[in-house]
């Protein structure tokens, strides 16, 4: 049995920040920001959990998928920014929306990779036959992670979650490629509090993300498209059979780019960065999620999914829609 998607959802924050309100805490404009980056405006945790939005995002994927949540035997979330440590957001997940059949654990760690590293969980649980209708989802609430005097980042993340319902059938696809690199992970980090001694943490040291931008943009363009390939020929698809390019939304010149490099129009990657910013683990499903409903996915097309970040890791899939 091979896994196939049939129904998706997303929560977004209801708090909208601008660049030019960003621009009011940090050196910084709207023109740089989207010039660089592609991004006008991030939504932002204000009320909103990550555990709330991802069972909203769940509530509205088994809606679309016509389930029960009684239905689900495994739910997955791949999250960086938990509300807890323990215990993990899929059991608050479970709690919320009475998914009682269901067990759950969180995909912590593989960041902006996560939806794509969780969805390939999900389908190796349902190839074993141990699951057959897993709820997968990515998302983050990464407001609490930036540090907000800190220009380089703070103007890319935003908050939100995106989930799928990945159900076994018989005519499904289901092809991968991951890969990690922890020699290049100080490109990307985020200090856990658990590190610090009692000492350190009554000074209040900073445990917000850094990174180096540049890296992890040159690292992004050379191995998305890679990984593209390899999964492809996985699959013993070409480029050109593909009908949707669905990457993790880190920047707009980083999916131009590797349109560009895979010599294949622009017009098959779709975006979503300016309204949303960069949201990690969850941009991918809040993509499939807006693209499912307004009509663009149909039936049978192919498409691939490709994450990438903090490990460094990075992966693709690619699917039957
Ligand atoms: O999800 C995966 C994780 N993250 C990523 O994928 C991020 C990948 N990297 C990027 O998206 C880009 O590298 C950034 C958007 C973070 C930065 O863009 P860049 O074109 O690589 O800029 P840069 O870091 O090379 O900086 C260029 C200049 C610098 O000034 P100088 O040294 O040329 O005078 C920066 O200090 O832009 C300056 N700068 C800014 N200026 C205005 C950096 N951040 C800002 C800012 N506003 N927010």
């Amino acid at each position: 049995m091979v896994g196939r998607i049939c129904g998706t959802g997303s929560s977004i924050p209801s708090k909208i920040v601008e660049n030019d309100d960003l621009a009011k805490i940090v050196d910084t404009n709207d023109e740089w920001i989207r010039e660089r980056t592609g991004i006008a405006r991030r939504h932002i945790a204000d009320t909103e959990t990550t555990s709330s939005l991802a069972a909203d995002a769940a509530k509205k994927a088994l809606e679309n998928a016509g389930m029960s949540a009684e239905e689900i035997d495994l739910i997955l979330v791949a999250t960086i920014s938990s509300d807890k440590v323990f215990p993990c957001t899929a059991c608050e997940v479970q709690k919320n929306i009475g998914a009682v059949n269901a067990t759950c654990f969180d995909l912590g760690g593989a960041a902006c990779s996560g939806f794509v590293f969780a969805y390939n969980t999900a389908q190796m649980y349902i190839a074993g036959g141990m699951y057959k209708n897993i709820l997968v989802i990515g998302a983050e609430n990464l407001s609490n992670l930036v540090d907000w005097t800190d220009r380089g980042t703070c103007i890319l993340f935003g908050d939100g979650a995106g989930a799928a319902v990945v159900s076994a059938v018989s005519d499904g696809m289901f092809f991968a490629s991951t890969h990690s690199d922890g020699e290049k992970g100080v490109a990307m980090e985020c200090e856990s509090r658990c590190q610090k001694n009692w000492k350190e943490k009554c000074q209040g040291n900073d445990t917000c993300m850094k990174m180096d931008g540049r890296a992890v943009f040159q690292f992004a363009v050379r191995k998305v498209p890679e990984v593209i390939k390899e999964t492809l020929e996985k699959a013993g698809l070409d480029l050109q059979d593909v009908d949707y390019f669905v990457l993790h939304q880190a920047n707009r010149r980083i999916v131009e780019s590797v349109a560009k490099r895979l010599k294949i129009d622009v017009e098959k990657f779709p975006t979503n960065i300016e309204q949303y910013g960069n949201t990690s683990a969850a941009s991918i499903p809040i993509l499939l999620d807006e693209m499912n409903r307004d009509g663009r996915l149909k039936k049978g097309q192919t498409i691939v999914m490709a994450g990438f970040g903090a490990g460094l890791s990075w992966g693709a899939t690619v699917i039957k829609w």
